[in-house]
């Protein structure tokens, strides 16, 4: 073992390999302070290994969670790091309670280190959500307890609850720092990864949404989830943003109930349980997350305004694109909007960025402006170019599919769209025809 020294700055974590009076990153005079390191000089080396032309077997666990287990790309890959984030009180330790108790119906041998709950809340939660099995609980906020029970023991799988609760005493700088959140993260990821031990770290989210704690926490896992949901609702999104076993534009849908998450098997019926009263301004459109379509309700209002600038507003949909869709209105049908607000809104609390959209809100408009029911039979897609044209989109098979399947009768959609079904398929050149056939 050798020491190594280092020096940090106090007050905004600045690392430098010598003293300094003033810290130059934050401009702190004073601030910076010694620490000591203390290094293993190892003998070993690893040398390089061949691969050849057959793939090393990748294996992986299906947790029997439907949705989580599209999202991470088939299942929990064995050996593999997994951060969920997700803001206060979302579900992110229901959620993580949900994974370790069906591993360890599966066999598996799990510990739950847990630096923000107690025991008895921990149990209590356990019995609310009625999951089954002895849980392997460690209540600590310190690091060493957790390499030590690694050491201890041989376990599959490790949640972290959560990652900026824990810290290393070796340092002085205070838990969930960014300097600790490195050091903690880098340190188990090391290990776990030797021991090939799966391991899901929980972080908190900034203000702005971000997973707080430095973005190389986002470099060193393999996957980056985010729970998200509007707590006033029912159900929780887990969206992927990383993943090294699987594609990124995964969505997995539950509903959070008193007694735990459930799988939301059939999303289109969940997301439009309301149909028989969709009125004036509402249409249907089939959306792809990821490889899933799911079909939405796009509802615009158009009333008069009150304004000096009448006002544009959107919940869901990219309020730039909304601009230029009632632009490309306005300019197509000679009618002009600047007596009218825009109020445009995806029901449910989704996100939508796909341009597939754009003539699902143009209807919608042109619905509420004109007064006149569109209905809950028939389904719109499309993309709107500036010249008022409607082009063809991505996955149009799936989502005609989709409408199929949840009895749509009549489909809006570009033309040249070919899709043999009792549908009725009516393609709409511009935004002009839409305008005349509604
Ligand atoms: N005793 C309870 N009875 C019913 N519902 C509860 C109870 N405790 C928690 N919940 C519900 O579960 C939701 C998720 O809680 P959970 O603790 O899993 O969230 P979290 O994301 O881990 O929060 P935190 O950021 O505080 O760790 C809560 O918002 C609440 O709606
Ligand atoms: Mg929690």
């Amino acid at each position: 073992m050798t020491k190594k020294t280092v020096f940090y700055c106090e007050s905004c974590g600045y690392e430098a390999p010598k003293w300094m009076g003033r810290c130059p990153k934050c401009l702190a005079w004073d601030s910076m302070k010694e620490f000591k390191i203390e290094k293993e000089i190892s003998r070993d080396r690893t040398k390089p290994t061949l691969i050849t032309d057959d793939a090393l077997p990748e294996e992986r666990i299906i947790l029997n969670i439907p949705e989580m287990d599209r999202v991470l790309g088939g299942g929990l890959t064995c050996g593999s790091s997994v951060l969920i984030g997700g803001d206060p009180g979302i579900g992110k330790t229901t959620l993580s309670f949900l994974i370790a108790s069906r591993m360890i119906e599966l066999g598996y041998e799990v510990l739950y280190v847990s630096g923000e709950e107690s025991l008895r809340q921990l149990s209590s939660r356990k019995t609310r959500l009625n999951l089954k099995g002895p849980f392997s609980i460690l209540t600590t906020n310190r690091l060493e307890d957790i390499l030590s029970a690694i050491a201890e023991k041989v376990y599959h799988l490790i949640i972290v609850d959560s990652i900026q609760s824990i810290y290393n005493s070796d340092l002085s700088m205070l838990p969930g720092s960014i300097n600790q959140i490195k050091d903690v993260s880098s340190r188990l990821i090391m290990e776990m990864k030797k021991k090939e031990i799966t391991h899901i770290f929980i972080g908190h989210v900034t203000k702005e949404g971000a997973i707080a704690g430095p973005k190389i926490l986002e470099h060193m896992v393999d996957t980056v989830l985010y729970f998200e949901g509007d707590k006033t609702l029912p159900y929780r999104l887990l969206r992927v943003t990383k993943n090294r076993y699987g594609p990124v534009d995964e969505v997995g849908i539950f509903q959070m109930r008193p007694d735990g998450l459930v799988s939301v098997d059939n999303p289109s019926r969940f997301f439009l349980s309301d149909r028989e009263h969709m009125g004036t301004g509402s249409t249907i459109f089939p959306y792809i997350t990821g490889t899933r379509p799911i079909l939405l309700e796009i509802q615009a209002i158009t009333p008069k305004t009150t304004f000096s600038m009448p006002k544009r507003l959107s919940l869901g949909y990219d309020i730039n694109r909304l601009y230029v869709i009632v632009a490309v209105i306005e300019k197509v049908t000679g009618r002009p909007f600047f007596d009218r607000d825009v109020y445009v809104n995806v029901t449910g609390g989704l996100k939508i960025t796909e341009p597939a959209v754009d003539l699902a809100v143009a209807a919608s408009i042109i619905s509420s402006y004109k007064d006149k029911i569109i209905g809950s039979q028939t389904a719109i897609f499309g993309e709107v170019g500036l010249t008022g044209e409607v082009r063809k989109v991505v996955n149009m098979d799936l989502r005609l599919k989709e409408c199929e399947r949840m009895g749509i009768k009549k489909v809006l959609c570009p033309l040249g769209v070919e899709y043999t079904s009792n549908m009725e398929i009516s393609s709409v050149k511009d935004v002009k025809t839409l305008y005349e056939r509604l």
